[in-house]
């Protein structure tokens, strides 16, 4: 048995509720883990409140780290005793043991503690393919602009890390100067408070007027119209999420005049979709923590107990950076 957080409808946080489950061998294909640290991200508060939809009762939770008990046939790659980490579907991860696919579960570098890996897998992975896979039509070469929203976040301070470290200016936005202080401090060459200062007229001044090659929104709703207007000619705009609420339907046509824009909506689970794409990127994630060119700030900690309070500080803007939850 483990205890786990599921929902029995869409709702509020009052609906994650702590509920005793069985757990069960893995069958071909899969793992048994048992849970060190489980990552909180924005998805979990999407699957709760049904924006991203759930067939009832669903378990929560994308992201965690610990320790394999039992795999499947035809699991390869991990053994029993092998400290692992993860950002995978199904959601389920809130909890203390689960029977899981396998293909995106990746062995744990014993440099990297089981706290920094269920912090950081899906958020750094998204962070990854962002800065290099998700590229305008020229690419991005040292002392280019990106534009990068809500960069005091989970995957905002590992994105303004690793830019820093590809040479990249990255623009930050945040919500507080002190958030706008943490994103400078953590490699962001300039940060825009967006709930005071106009950011596409504080992007204009800071590129002299040429715009950024990329913007890379996850805030959606509240920030997309201002997001285009920040990109140059053949800019891409790049949105991979909706904290602020999900865009409104868009004309393809505005791209024309605004420049000539390319625009994507990028998911993790596409890139994530075999076992080599996962390997590779979580190798270049690894590599990257482990030169300590990007540190992964585990700002919040909460017990699975007081998940319902973990989910109300996150989407009342009142985290930075990684939140897990401990068992
Ligand atoms: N598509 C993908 O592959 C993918 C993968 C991972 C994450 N994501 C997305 O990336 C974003 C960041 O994820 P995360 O888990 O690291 O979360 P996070 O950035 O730690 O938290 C979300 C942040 O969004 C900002 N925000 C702006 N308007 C908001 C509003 N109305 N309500 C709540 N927050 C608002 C807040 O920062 P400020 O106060 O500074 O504005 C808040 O701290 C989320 O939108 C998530 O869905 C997408």
């Amino acid at each position: 048995m483990s205890l786990a957080v599921q929902i029995r409808q869409h709702g509020g946080p009052e609906e994650l509720q702590i509920v005793d489950v069985p757990v069960g061998e893995p069958g071909p294909g899969e793992i048994r883990i048992r849970h060190h640290a489980i990552g909180l991200n924005f998805i979990d508060v999407y699957h709760r409140t049904g924006l991203y939809p759930l067939n009832m009762p669903a378990s929560i939770g994308m992201e965690a780290a610990g320790v394999v008990e039992a795999v499947g046939e035809g699991v390869t790659h991990l053994a029993p005793g092998d400290r692992a980490a993860y950002a995978s579907n199904p959601p389920g991860s809130y909890c203390e043991a689960r029977v899981m696919p396998a293909k995106t579960v990746c062995k744990l570098p014993d440099a990297i503690s089981f706290e920094t890996g269920a912090a950081m897998m899906l958020k750094g992975l998204t962070a990854q393919y962002l800065l290099k896979k998700t590229l305008p039509v020229e690419g991005l070469q040292p002392g280019d602009f990106v534009l990068f929203h809500a960069a005091a976040g989970g995957v905002g301070l590992i994105a303004c890390q690793w830019a820093k470290a590809l040479g990249l200016q990255l623009i930050g936005t945040a919500g507080s100067d002190a958030k706008c202080q943490l994103a400078l401090a953590n490699g962001a060459a300039h940060a825009i408070n967006y709930s005071r200062e106009d950011f596409a007229a504080r992007v204009k001044e800071i590129t002299g007027g040429k715009g950024v090659k990329v913007v890379y929104d996850s805030v959606g709703k509240d920030t997309w119209d201002k997001s285009l207007d920040c990109l140059r000619p053949f800019g891409l705009m790049a949105s991979f999420g909706n904290a602020s609420g999900p865009v409104p339907a868009f004309a393809p046509g505005q791209l024309g005049p605004k420049g000539s824009l390319y625009l994507t909506r990028q998911t993790l689970f596409t890139h994530i979709s075999t076992r080599e794409s996962t390997q590779a990127m979580a190798d270049d994630l690894f590599a990257v923590v482990a030169s300590g060119q990007v540190k992964i700030h585990i700002d919040q900690r909460y017990p699975l107990a007081d998940v319902q309070q973990a989910h109300r500080d996150l989407e009342a803007r009142k985290t930075t950076g990684c939140t897990i939850l401990t068992l």
